[in-house]
């Protein structure tokens, strides 16, 4: 069972007794706007995909819940997924479901642990994320862990009705392992 300490959070996997709590992020336009790719049914087809996920790269349910260390509570979840059938692209994604927690830096401390996880335990070259062009905290969050914008993917992606551009960002495992890390 991995767990990840950061300074203020930890990333651990789920257990039971938080599904209700992140289906409740999930069924909230509000809350998971504009993330709102990953759908669910119900309860017990969440924790199937939940535990699925653990043998199936390509997949994008929440792989470690957030949790504020101090507190003690459940705040969000990020997943990570194999994001191509042929180029190595390992993607991130990240959501902090507790509204009141955001704008705090717990969002860019947690998918910092992340990516030191999978560079880590994994041989991937490089990691990366996508970004809806109008999504400022999210591309801000990845800008402030040193990932580059890669480029811009136009209308690739559609939600409240109309199609979006997204940006890509991306860092490799040697710019990672030398960047300045906060004190
Ligand atoms: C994206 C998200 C995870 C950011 O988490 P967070 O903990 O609030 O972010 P942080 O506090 O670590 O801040 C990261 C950066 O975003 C900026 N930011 C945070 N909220 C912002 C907002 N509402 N508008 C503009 N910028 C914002 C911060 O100022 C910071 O940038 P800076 O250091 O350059 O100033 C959170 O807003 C969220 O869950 N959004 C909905 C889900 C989503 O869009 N996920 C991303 C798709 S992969």
């Amino acid at each position: 069972m991995t767990v990840l300490e950061g300074p203020t959070v930890r990333l651990r996997p789920f257990e039971p007794a938080d599904y209700p709590r992140l289906i409740s992020w999930y069924d909230d336009p509000e809350v998971v706007a504009p993330f709102d790719r990953f759908l669910t049914d119900d309860a017990e087809s969440f924790r199937r995909s939940v535990e699925s996920a653990r043998t199936d790269p390509g997949s994008l349910a929440p792989r470690f819940g957030i949790e504020r260390r101090n507190e003690g509570d459940l705040v969000g979840a990020v997943g990570h997924y194999r994001a191509h059938p042929v180029l190595e692209l390992e993607d991130v994604w990240y959501l902090l479901g507790e509204p009141s927690a955001r704008g705090q830096g717990i969002g860019r401390e947690a998918v910092g642990l992340l990516v030191d996880h999978l560079f880590r335990t994994t041989a991937v070259a490089r990691i990366g994320a996508t970004c809806d062009v109008e999504n400022t905290a999210s591309y801000r969050l990845v800008e402030g862990l040193g990932f580059r914008r890669e480029g811009t993917l136009r209308s690739a992606l559609f939600h409240h009705g109309r199609w979006h551009d997204v940006f890509v960002y991306g860092t490799t495992r040697s710019e990672w392992a030398g960047r300045a890390r906060p004190a």
